[in-house]
């Protein structure tokens, strides 16, 4: 089992040693894709950025019309209940989905449907390795739709340019749309030139990531100039640094795009610091306070 025993399923707390959800074959999820999602860190089992991914999951149910039959309070003390009872206290990650519900198969949607939810916690290290070394990425096609700012259960494309990555030797697709650098395929993308930092707006044409929103609040912090500009692959090829933001990455250097080095493949001075103020702020110690 890669998960913990305890999962969340509708509500409940259940053991998967002794009893398997079950989900039912119209589920919308399921059929259509027809849901959101979060990937949520846990460090010493204790929840980071744990506000700002409730926030953008209840925006993302919001944009897509999906009606919580659950309060925010009600969530949150799950997910605590969820680590608590799987004694949960190294690094991990909760992954929750919450989809429309179950509906005899039909692209339109009825308006009372009752949301399935289910969340569970999977032991995970940080990369550490990969960190300090940083990737080597690939540029994919962004073929995604047009609401890639909602985090949808529709990761096809996502998946089809991080397979594709796979194959030819990198860790990460950097999606390319109409010339323009949006994002990576499971993550954000910055890149560095002349000491300023650069990152695509946070509009409908990536997903405005919790860790994103972090790395610019230490940047800020740090006195590092940013820009949410458009820019291309010739401004990745010549940047001074590059890297990516994730739940499950931090911050990942990029050393290489389709074979090539950028900036003589090393992990640049302004991606070390924005690390070692991630890092810094890792909690280390477990709290017990629950915010309800
Ligand atoms: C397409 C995409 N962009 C960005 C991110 C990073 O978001 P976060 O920092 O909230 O993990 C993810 C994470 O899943 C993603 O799938």
């Amino acid at each position: 089992m890669s998960h913990e025993p305890i999962i969340l399923f509708e509500g409940k707390l259940i053991d998967t040693r002794e009893k398997q959800p079950s989900v039912a074959l119209e589920e919308r999820g399921l059929q259509f894709g027809d849901g959101v999602y979060e990937v949520i860190r846990l460090y010493n089992g204790t929840f980071h950025l744990l506000d700002p991914h409730l926030a953008r999951l209840y925006r993302s149910m919001e944009e897509i019309e999906i009606t919580p039959t659950f309060s925010k309070a009600e969530l949150i003390h799950w997910l605590y209940e969820l680590t608590e009872q799987n004694n949960f206290k190294t690094d991990g990650i909760i992954y929750l989905q919450i989809s429309r519900g179950v509906q005899p198969r039909n692209h339109i949607f009825s308006l009372d449907l009752t949301p399935t939810l289910y969340a569970y916690i999977v032991p995970k290290e940080r990369p550490v390795k990969l960190m300090a070394e940083g990737i080597h990425a690939c540029t994919e096609q962004d073929i995604r739709w047009l609401r890639c700012d909602v985090k949808s259960l529709n990761l096809l494309p996502n998946v089809l340019a991080r397979t594709n990555a796979e194959r030819k030797g990198c860790q990460e697709a950097l999606f390319i749309r109409k010339s323009i650098v949006t994002e990576g395929s499971l993550s954000n993308f910055f890149l560095v030139k002349n000491n300023i930092l650069y990152t695509h707006p946070a509009d409908h044409l990536i997903l405005n990531g919790i860790v994103r929103q972090y790395v610019l609040s230490l940047a800020s912090k740090l006195h590092i100039p940013v820009r949410e500009e458009l820019f291309g692959v010739r401004d990745v090829q010549l940047a001074d640094e590059g890297f990516f933001t994730g739940t499950t990455i931090e911050v990942l250097p990029m050393t290489h795009l389709d074979g090539s080095p950028i900036a003589g493949g090393h992990v640049g001075p302004i991606t070390k610091a924005l690390q070692k103020a991630f890092q810094d702020n890792i909690p280390i110690q477990e709290k017990r306070s629950r915010l309800v």
